[in-house]
C-alpha cells in the first residue's frame, strides 16, 4: 500500500521522538554515500535521510542519483547536523524509479529561467517553481474561498463561443472544416453551415457576457476559467491562453465594483502571506539576489514582502482617466520627452504611462476610472458627460494593468446605439440584450488576470514563469 506516506512538510512540523514513518520523494542530492536530501514537492525544505554506513549494498547506493524516486522507511531522530531539527534514519530503502544522472538536465546548481522554460516539463522540480506553483494553487483556492464566503455563485461559462465578448476580434477559431476544399457560399465566403456547430465559433476571450446572464438571475456570480487571445503580443505580461476571474454583480455601481475589487485583491494576498510564508520568503530572497545584478536604478526600492505588506495596509489610489492624463502631462518624464508614446486626452495609456503612475508617482496600486468611451468596450456604461464610460482599470506596481472592469450599460437604447457605433452585431447578441429587456438592473463586474496576479505575488518578471505550460506566439511546446 502506497498511501501510508507522510508528507515531508508535515513531518518537518513534528517533533523527533523516534517515530517510524514512510516517506517518498525525489533525490535532490546525495553525499558521502550517507546523506540523501529528499524532496516530495510539499515544501522546498528537503528531508535529510541518513543511511548508516555499511547498512545498504553498493548496488543500491549507486542507484541513488539526482531525481531518482525513493521510498524510505525509517526512524525520526533529532538531527546531528546544523540547519534542521530532525532527520530520518533509514531502515529500508526502495528505489521506485531510477534516474540517469548523466542524462537528467537539472543539475543541483543554479539554472537560468530561460533554460528552465525549455524544460518546462521538469522545472516544477526546482525550488523556484516549487514555490511559484504552490502559491499559484493557494491563490486559486483563496479566490474561491473569498467569493464562496460572500455568497457568490461559481458559474462555468463556455470555452467555445460564437461571440466576441470584447469586440476586439482577437479570437482563435474553432472548426472541423477541412483546410482543403473548405465549403464556400456563392459569394466565396466560407460556409459555416457545414461546420461542427453550424456556424462560426471561437475560443472565448472572456466569460463576461454569459456572466451577466448569471448575475441578472443569481445576483452575484464569478467565473474562473481559461480565456484565449490571439493577440500577437510578445511581452512579459501577455499569454495567448490565460486564466481570468470575472465576478459580475447585480445592483452594483462603479464604486461598489472598486470596493469589491480592492477587498478581493487584499484578501487573496493576505491569504498567501499567511499560508505560504515559507514560499513567499524564498521568492523574496530569490528576487533580491536576482536584482543585485541589475543597475541601481532598475532595482526595486522595496523587497517583495514589504511590497505585499504595503498593498495590504494602504488604500489603492483612485483617480479618473482625465486626472491621470493631467499627471502625465505635468510629469518630469513627459517634459524630458522620456515617453515613447503620445500622451493626450483620448488616447489609450501605454504600459510606460501606467507604470509611471504606479511606480513613480503614487508608488501604490491605482484605480483609474471613467475612460473615454471611444477606447473602451461596447458594454461599459456611458457617463452623463456623453464621452466617458464607467470603466475601471487597476494598475499594479511592476505589472501595469491587473484588473479591467466597469459598470455595465443597462439601458437598452443606449447599449444598442453604442453597439451600432462600434460595429458590434446586435443580432448575434440577441440573448445578451434580453437581459436589458427583461428586468434590467444596474450591474457591474471586473476581470482579474490570474497570471498577472501570480506574478505580482511571486515577484516573477515573466508571465511565462507563472503558468505551467505557457502559450505564446510561435510557442506551444509541452
Ligand atoms: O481588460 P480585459 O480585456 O477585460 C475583460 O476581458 C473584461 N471582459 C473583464 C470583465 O469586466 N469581466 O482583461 C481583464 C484582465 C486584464 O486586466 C489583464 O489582467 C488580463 O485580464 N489579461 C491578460 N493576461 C495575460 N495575457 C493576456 N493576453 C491578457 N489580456 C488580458
Ligand atoms: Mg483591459
Amino acid at each position: 500500500m502506497f498511501n501510508k506516506r507522510t508528507k515531508i512538510k508535515d513531518l518537518l512540523a513534528q517533533e523527533p521522538t523516534g517515530q517510524e514513518v514512510i516517506v517518498m520523494g525525489w533525490v535532490r542530492t546525495f553525499r558521502n554515500n550517507q546523506f540523501v536530501a529528499l524532496n516530495d514537492g510539499s515544501t522546498n525544505t528537503n528531508l535529510q535521510v541518513v543511511l548508516t554506513l555499511g547498512a545498504f549494498d553498493e548496488a543500491t547506493l549507486k542507484r541513488i542519483t539526482t531525481s531518482a524516486a525513493l521510498k524510505v522507511t525509517g526512524t525520526v531522530i533529532p538531527s546531528q547536523g546544523k540547519g534542521q531539527k530532525l532527520e530520518l534514519k533509514a531502515d529500508t530503502l526502495d528505489i521506485l524509479g531510477d534516474s540517469d544522472a548523466e542524462a537528467y538536465p537539472l543539475q543541483p546548481k543554479k539554472h537560468s529561467l530561460e533554460f528552465l522554460r525549455e524544460i518546462a516539463h521538469l522545472r516544477f522540480r526546482t525550488n523556484t517553481f516549487g514555490s511559484v506553483f504552490r502559491i499559484r494553487h493557494s491563490l486559486a483556492f483563496a479566490i474561491h474561498k473569498f467569493f464562496n464566503d460572500r455568497g457568490f455563485l461559481y458559474l462555468h461559462t463556455p470555452i467555445i463561443t460564437a461571440s466576441d465578448a470584447e469586440g476586439a476580434g482577437e479570437m482563435f477559431r474553432v472548426t472541423t472544416l477541412p483546410f482543403d476544399g473548405t465549403p464556400r457560399n456563392e459569394d466565396g465566403s466560407i460556409n459555416f453551415k457545414d461546420d461542427f456547430f453550424g456556424r462560426a465559433t471561437n475560443l472565448t476571450v472572456s466569460g463576461q457576457l454569459e456572466g451577466e446572464l448569471g448575475a441578472t438571475a443569481f445576483g452575484d456570480i464569478y467565473t474562473f476559467g481559461p480565456t484565449f487571445r490571439a493577440e500577437n503580443s510578445n511581452t512579459t505580461r501577455h499569454l495567448a491562453e490565460f486564466w481570468m476571474i470575472e465576478p459580475e454583480m447585480a445592483f452594483y455601481d462603479l464604486e461598489d465594483n472598486m470596493n469589491l475589487a480592492e477587498a478581493f485583491i487584499k484578501y487573496i494576498i493576505g491569504y498567501v502571506m499567511e499560508k505560504n510564508r515559507e514560499d513567499v520568503e524564498f521568492l523574496a530572497a530569490r528576487l533580491a539576489e536576482e536584482e543585485k545584478s541589475l543597475p541601481a536604478d532598475k532595482r526595486s526600492e522595496i523587497g517583495l514582502i514589504e511590497k505585499l505588506e504595503f498593498v495590504l495596509n494602504n488604500n489603492f489610489e483612485r483617480i479618473t482617466y482625465t486626472e491621470a492624463i493631467d499627471i502625465l502631462l505635468q510629469s518630469p518624464a513627459y517634459k524630458k520627452k522620456k515617453f515613447q508614446y503620445e500622451v493626450k486626452w483620448g488616447v489609450d495609456m501605454q504600459s510606460e504611462h501606467e507604470r509611471y503612475l504606479v511606480e513613480k508617482h503614487f508608488k501604490k496600486p491605482v484605480i483609474v476610472t471613467n475612460y473615454p468611451a471611444a477606447i473602451k468596450s461596447f458594454y461599459m456604461r456611458l457617463n452623463d458627460d456623453g464621452k466617458t464610460v464607467a470603466a475601471m482599470d487597476i494598475l499594479a506596481p511592476g505589472i501595469g494593468e491587473i484588473v479591467g472592469g466597469s459598470q455595465r450599460e443597462e439601458r437598452l437604447d443606449v447599449l444598442t446605439a453604442r453597439m451600432q457605433q462600434l460595429g458590434v452585431p446586435a443580432d448575434e447578441l440577441w440573448w445578451y440584450l434580453d437581459t436589458r429587456r427583461f428586468g434590467t438592473v444596474p450591474h457591474a463586474g471586473f476581470g482579474l488576470g490570474f497570471e498577472r496576479m501570480v506574478q505580482f505575488v511571486t515577484g516573477m518578471g515573466n508571465i511565462r514563469d507563472v503558468i505551467a505550460f505557457p502559450r505564446t506566439p510561435k510557442s506551444a511546446e509541452f
